[in-house]
């Protein structure tokens, strides 16, 4: 049996055992920074395989798992671990049992999937050279994100982390399949905040108000021009007001407009631009009338990059593992996530591992009170992460005869 083999042969092992943790870890969701349950939780998983997580953050930690020649490399796979403030709709027997919690972005499963890489990792320690990672990271969904919080407190060093993994539950993709993509994939994503101050009165007399209504509706035509006349073509850019409150009436002009929205982009240096140029649209469209403007952006997440090389190959080790008709090929997706600070530091690779199925009526969105996945994406998750993990480690393992199994 070859070693790819034998990785799904473990994850099938594994399968009831990978359905239970991810049920006990759904029906117990924790928000960004209190996940101090489902540490303990995964510390328990972890110490039945012999392995003690290390903290580094207050919630959340790491395990190294050393093949042979431990230091000759070393690689990371992340799992995020936090839930969402939703009030789950799903009637199922693991739905959440902590009222207004409820994992939506599939948190559970990534943390359930990277426990059992964990497992088959270290069934397979002899089989490769170096040390894999594996790294538990809180509060992927709440700013300041837990990926900086663990980059600044030293998850990448002591040995120095070469390159980084991250696998993503995407309700698009049918369960069984996975989806790539090298390059520019997420967005840098970051709020806009704007309160326009007039003048309020009758509406019968808008020449001795200043109405600040008029002023935002211009405001918010002109915001779409950072994106048409400002923004490079080639650089992907979002510009969203989904906001706008003008608490007046048919014959009221209020005294002031409040509206938000989100930017969003793939390139630093014009992000920190166009953060300045928003601000200033507001306040000159805002002073031309006479009225005053409150603006703000305040940055989100940096944008996600994917490694060319290392997701190019991982792309193809999945072929491997998986077969070509079970590898798609992912398109730009403008949401943020906290995995691009690790993209900034390291060749890094976030890619989407299929959750969906349609028979089974399990096809709601990302972040909805009604998210659920086809458990046996389980086994394909976890057993990705660690092929995923013995290629990069090992890159010349042969997919076919190295059979220890044969006795
Ligand atoms: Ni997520």
């Amino acid at each position: 049996m070859n070693l790819s083999e034998r990785i799904k042969k473990l994850a099938e092992q594994h399968f009831d055992d990978l359905v239970a943790t991810r049920r006990h870890l759904h029906s117990h969701p924790e928000l960004s920074f209190e996940e101090y349950e489902t540490t303990k939780f995964i510390a328990n998983k972890l110490q039945e395989n012999g392995y003690d997580l290390q903290a580094i953050t207050e919630t959340g930690g790491y395990i190294d798992i050393k093949g042979k020649n431990p230091s000759s490399k070393i690689i990371a796979l992340r799992g995020d671990i936090d839930a969402l403030p939703i009030l789950e709709q799903n009637q199922v027997e693991y739905k959440s049992k902590n009222e207004g919690k409820m994992h939506a972005c599939g948190h559970d499963v990534h943390t359930t999937c990277l426990l059992g890489a964990v497992r088959i990792l270290d069934e397979l320690k002899d089989e490769f050279e170096g040390t894999v990672r594996c790294i538990f990271q809180p509060g992927e969904e709440k700013l300041p994100g837990g990926a900086s919080i663990m980059i600044k407190n030293g998850v990448l060093q002591n040995p120095k982390v070469e390159k980084i993994l991250g696998q993503h539950v995407m309700p698009l993709i049918d369960a069984g399949k996975v989806g790539f993509r090298s390059g520019l994939y997420m967005a840098s994503a970051d709020e806009i905040y704007i309160r326009v101050l007039g003048k309020g009165g009758h509406g019968a007399h808008p020449h001795q108000n200043i109405d600040p209504v008029a002023i935002a509706a211009q405001i918010i035509t002109q915001l779409q021009t950072v994106v048409s006349r400002h923004a490079k073509p080639s650089i992907p850019t979002v510009l969203s007001i989904g906001k706008v409150i003008a608490n007046g009436a048919t014959n009221i002009i209020p005294d002031e407009v409040y509206m938000e929205g989100t930017f969003r982009t793939y390139d630093e240096e014009w992000r920190m631009r166009a953060h300045t140029l928003i601000e200033k649209m507001c306040n000159d469209i805002a002073e031309a009338h006479g009225a005053t403007c409150e603006a703000e952006v305040r940055k989100g997440y940096p944008f996600l990059k994917n490694d060319e090389d290392l997701s190019n190959n991982a792309r193809m080790w999945a072929v491997e593992y998986l077969g070509e008709e079970n590898v798609e090929d992912l398109e730009i997706w403008p949401a943020g996530e906290d995995f691009a600070y690790y993209s900034q530091e390291i060749p890094a690779c976030f890619y989407r591992l299929g959750t969906r199925n349609q028979e089974l009526g399990i096809t709601s969105m990302l972040h909805t009170p009604t998210f659920d996945i086809d458990e046996k994406a389980l086994k394909v998750g976890s057993g990705l992460m660690a092929w995923l993990a013995l290629k990069e480690l090992s890159p010349t393992l042969n997919p076919s005869p190295k059979d220890k199994d044969q006795s």
